[in-house]
């Protein structure tokens, strides 16, 4: 076998190095070696956006970008979607292997009593103002509700860690839920703990005056695998929040508060709801090339397409895809639906898009389910929010158990001025 090292020569110094290469990296560290003199405080690597940088070795989800393949925990997105469901995958993240009947058993019972919330919260929530944006009212509740739980900043105790992770992930769906009602205006309804995790949600946004709400039982699927498919995705932006924010060894509702304001942004989980703005732009097929040229000129972007990661196709978005037409036939058909099939197939044929290994994610679809199913655009990464908070829970385990891992202090290029002295007012 060649040998599995790296050697380079400083051209500036004419010393050559020698770094070992382990699992298709070479440490970071090992290149702060290379010094023009002692004085010099070595080599860094420049990496803004985390492109080419492996920040922790992981276990949970493997990507393969270029064939679309996407594995929890080894197990195929496409197998989990199918045979699965949330709150088992939950279990699969957190724990590495599939549950038995008795541990899925308890684990189901642990996430569903622990959906009730402190009444406190409750009247923290309503101090919203009446139009806040939920994902918003979600963020700062969020970080409120580790109030509740001083115990939580003992991350090292493993037991409160366990305890914390289920609380997050049974409470995430009530907070979520009481966040679109209050942003409705509409009384906050308590969860239902006969309902699945996504039909008690259900139940939560969509009851008024019944006396127990029945969810559609293919609505309360798709939302379920809509669930799984946004339960993890290694190293994204969130994740990596959530990772950052956690090894200063906050408590994990502060963490969580940190990812989910990640999660906010057009580029990341508010990206489906730029898609149903473009496509509201858009407005009619007849626009479609219209549209298309401005991309091409770098004047719009096709929202839903492309992806720092997959540069084939996502692995989600066919299965959403699937997922989007049994929606619509319950919900009825949706003009929208057609309009983003119209693209799909004009962009997959375009030349710009093939060159650039652009393709359809899974924001593409997940915004038009969620608008059949009557959720405001608001709501949007607050959804994904439900599924990734299992995510962001492993991921943070993972880090703490992590004896490489340190607190997150990353270096700069400094641009600045040069050290200067201090020039009163009168003399500015
Ligand atoms: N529409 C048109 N052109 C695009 C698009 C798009 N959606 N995405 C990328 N491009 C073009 C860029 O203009 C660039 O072209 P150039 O080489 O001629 O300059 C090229 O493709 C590469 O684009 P980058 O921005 O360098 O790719 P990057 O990997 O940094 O971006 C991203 C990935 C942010 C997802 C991007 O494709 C994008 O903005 N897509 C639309 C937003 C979106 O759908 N985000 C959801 C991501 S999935 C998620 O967060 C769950």
């Amino acid at each position: 076998m060649s040998k599995q090292t790296l050697t380079v020569t400083d051209n500036r110094t004419g010393k050559t190095y020698e770094f070992p290469i382990k699992d298709g990296t070479i440490n970071a560290m090992d290149i702060r070696n290379i010094k023009v003199d002692d004085n010099d405080f070595g080599l860094m690597s420049y990496d803004p956006a985390y492109q080419n940088t492996a920040s922790c070795r992981s276990s949970i989800t493997y990507i393969d970008g270029d064939k679309g393949i996407l594995l929890y925990r080894g197990y195929p997105i496409e197998q989990l979607a199918e045979h699965s469901n949330f709150v088992e995958v939950a279990y699969l993240l957190l724990n590495g292997e599939l549950p038995g009947k008795d541990q899925y058993e308890k684990f189901r019972h642990e996430v569903t009593v622990h959906t009730f919330v402190h009444e406190n919260l409750k009247k923290f929530m309503e101090g919203f103002r009446y139009d806040a944006n939920p994902m918003g009212i979600l963020i700062g509740t969020l970080g409120a509700l580790g109030t509740f739980y001083p115990n939580a900043i003992n991350v090292n105790d493993a037991g409160e860690r366990r305890l914390n992770v289920i609380r997050l992930i049974a409470k995430m769906p009530t907070i979520a839920a009481w966040a679109y009602r209050q942003s409705m205006g509409m009384p906050y309804v308590y969860p239902d703990n006969e309902l699945s995790l996504a039909g008690n949600f259900l139940a939560m946004i969509k009851r008024i005056a019944e006396h127990r709400y029945i969810p559609n039982p293919k609505l309360e699927r798709a939302l379920d695998v809509l669930f799984i498919l946004h339960a993890d995705h290694e190293q994204n932006c969130s994740t990596s929040v959530m990772r950052g924010a956690g090894s200063s060894l906050t408590d994990p509702y502060s963490a969580v508060a940190a990812a989910t304001a990640a999660l906010y942004g057009p580029l990341h989980g508010g990206a489906n709801a730029e898609v149903l703005h473009m496509l509201d732009e858009i407005g009619s097929r007849d626009r479609i090339p219209e549209f298309i040229a401005k991309c091409k000129e770098g004047k719009a972007r096709l929202m839903g397409f492309g992806h720092r990661v997959y540069k084939n196709f996502d692995p989600r978005s066919r299965i959403i895809q699937k997922l989007a037409h049994e929606v619509f036939e319950i919900t009825g058909s949706n003009p929208k639906l057609d309009l983003a099939l119209e693209i799909e197939k004009i962009a997959l044929q375009d030349e710009y898009f093939i060159k650039r290994k652009l393709y359809p994610n899974v924001d593409f679809y997940s915004g038009l389910i969620y608008q059949a199913m009557g959720f405001p655009v608001g709501m949007f990464p607050v959804l994904f929010a439900i599924g990734r908070v299992v995510g962001w829970l492993a991921q943070w385990q993972e880090m703490l158990n992590d004896k490489e891992q340190k607190i997150a202090r990353p270096r700069q290029i400094y641009t600045g001025a040069a050290s200067r002295d201090f020039v009163p007012m009168n003399r500015r």
